[in-house]
């Protein structure tokens, strides 16, 4: 089996709840970045042997939280040796408002993952854009290049819609199943 690492902060929850899911449908181990921005220990090991790296971030004033810039900058050190070379990547945002600014955070994550020559996965589900779609249909907030999750601001986070989990979880099956085409 591969082995899959989902790395993401959390401020609130929501997606803390999105990685969840994505982690059941990839069979991944969840590596949550705390609120200082700093990984638990052990965290870097477990980054370097793992097959593919899913990042994960709430979309805060148009971009990535800054937990997630720190972890990204602290990455800096395994860039100068190019230790995540060829590894695969994958990406995703949960945001409150239904565009918010979601594919900015999206491409940061993109960004990130080339600066360190990986291999980019992406969401492979065709949007649910019609006129009988519903918001719990799969993929309705729309994205191609990784997978996007709409929370709306007055949501707990056990009332993330359950078409976007369900979209998580094939995006988590996806990303397995590309990490287990490579072996
Ligand atoms: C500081 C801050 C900035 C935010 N900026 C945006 C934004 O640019 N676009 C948006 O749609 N939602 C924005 N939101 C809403 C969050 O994306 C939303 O509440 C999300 O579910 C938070 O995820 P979390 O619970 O994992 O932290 C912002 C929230 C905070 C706290």
């Amino acid at each position: 089996m591969s082995n899959i690492v989902v790395v993401f902060h959390s401020g609130y929850g929501h997606t803390h709840r999105v990685a969840q899911a994505v982690a059941e449908g990839a069979g991944a181990q969840l590596l949550a970045i705390d609120a200082d921005g700093n990984l638990p220990e052990g965290g870097w090991e477990t980054l370097a042997a793992a097959d593919a790296i899913v990042l994960g971030s709430p979309t805060y004033m148009g971009t990535v939280s800054w937990q997630f810039k720190k972890f990204a900058d602290a990455s800096s050190k395994v860039w100068y040796t190019q230790g995540w070379k060829d590894k695969l990547f994958a990406g995703f945002t949960n945001s409150a408002t239904m565009n918010g600014d979601k594919f900015a955070t999206l491409s940061y994550l993109w960004q990130l993952a080339m600066q360190h020559s990986g291999l980019w996965v992406s969401l492979g589900i065709m949007p649910s854009n019609n006129k009988a779609a519903t918001r719990d249909a799969v993929n309705y907030v729309g994205g191609y290049g990784g997978l996007l999750t709409t929370s709306p601001s007055d949501a707990s986070p056990a009332e993330v819609p359950a078409g976007d989990l369900d979209t998580a979880r094939r995006f988590g099956e996806r990303v397995a199943e590309v990490a287990r085409s490579r072996r």
